[in-house]
């Protein structure tokens, strides 16, 4: 099986501040370091290392070649990237001492994409293959929509949130990520809880206390412990929770043990500087002592 994701691929300009800028405020950053990021790349390296056939669809600008060469060596099907006129997206990442970050993104190749590209590339797909997508690309609802049709598992990260994107999506989804803050905007949006909109499976991550699984068949809900770790970093965590549970799913694993290995892997990388370049593999995570 695969994992076919629809996701953003960003420079990151990872700034370390003393604190968070206050408006007006000027500050100078200690640090400045660059590396691979999107929440969507991000996604598809977690799911990479951990084990899965990801096959990444999305854009980069004519600067971005060692965006796609870095994600071929950690493993992703790269051959559904294209390269567009517009420059690579990137995310301006400020990161205070306690690994709070703040992030300004310019979307750039990531909102060039087409219909007729996702067609093109889940052409080659299975179905019961997992189809993924993040708010950071254009063509959402467009690929939900093929993923559907097709017969794809399809799972949505609803991250930048967007209420409205998020309304786009609903009815083609299987699988919805959100965490706490997201769930409640969506609550607020739509009235409903978002285990009452008729989704299979809604996973919401609730940070330092783990996460809960709203099992849409059943009516089941399980919660899954959180791991105790000081954070450095949380940019690209969420992502990599992600990523993991979706590889674990691919592979036939119950949701519980899926959501326990991907906490352990988001745990690891909040301890981490960086997104998509230091993202652990599987052997790490089941390894970690915690
Ligand atoms: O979720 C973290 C990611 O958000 C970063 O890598 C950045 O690129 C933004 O998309």
């Amino acid at each position: 099986m695969a994992i076919w994701n629809l996701g953003s691929i960003n420079i990151d300009m990872v700034y370390a501040l003393p604190h968070m800028p206050a408006p007006g405020e000027t500050l100078a950053a200690t640090t400045l370091d660059q590396g691979l990021g999107g929440k969507g790349a991000n996604m598809s390296v977690a799911g990479a290392r951990a084990g899965a056939h990801v096959c990444h669809i999305g854009a980069v600008g004519p600067e971005g070649k060692w965006c796609v060469d870095r994600l071929m060596e950690y493993g992703v099907d790269t051959r559904h990237i294209l390269q567009s006129e517009s420059a690579t997206g990137h995310a301006i990442i400020a990161v205070d001492p306690s690994g709070e970050n703040q992030i300004i993104l310019y979307p750039g190749a990531n909102q060039a994409l087409s219909e007729a590209q996702i067609g093109q590339a889940l052409s080659s797909a299975n179905a019961g293959d997992i189809l993924v997508m993040q708010n950071e690309t254009n063509m959402q609802a467009e690929a939900a929509r093929m993923g559907r049709d097709l017969g794809l598992r399809v799972a949505y990260a609803a991250a930048p949130f967007d209420a409205a994107a998020v309304q786009a999506v609903l009815p083609y989804i299987d699988l919805l990520f959100l965490n706490e803050v997201e769930a409640a905007q969506l609550q607020q949006a739509t009235g409903k809880a978002p285990e009452d909109l008729g989704i299979a499976d809604v996973v919401v991550t609730l940070g330092a206390k783990g996460a809960r699984h709203f099992d849409g068949r059943t009516g089941q809900v399980a919660d899954i412990p959180a791991q105790k770790v000081t954070p450095v970093d949380t940019t690209g965590a969420g992502d990599t929770f992600t990523g993991y549970v979706l590889a674990a799913l691919d592979r036939g694993m119950p949701m519980a043990q899926a959501m326990a290995q991907a906490s352990r892997a988001g745990a690891l990388m909040v301890t981490r500087h960086g997104a998509a370049d230091v993202i652990p593999d599987l052997k790490e995570v089941q390894d970690a002592k915690f």
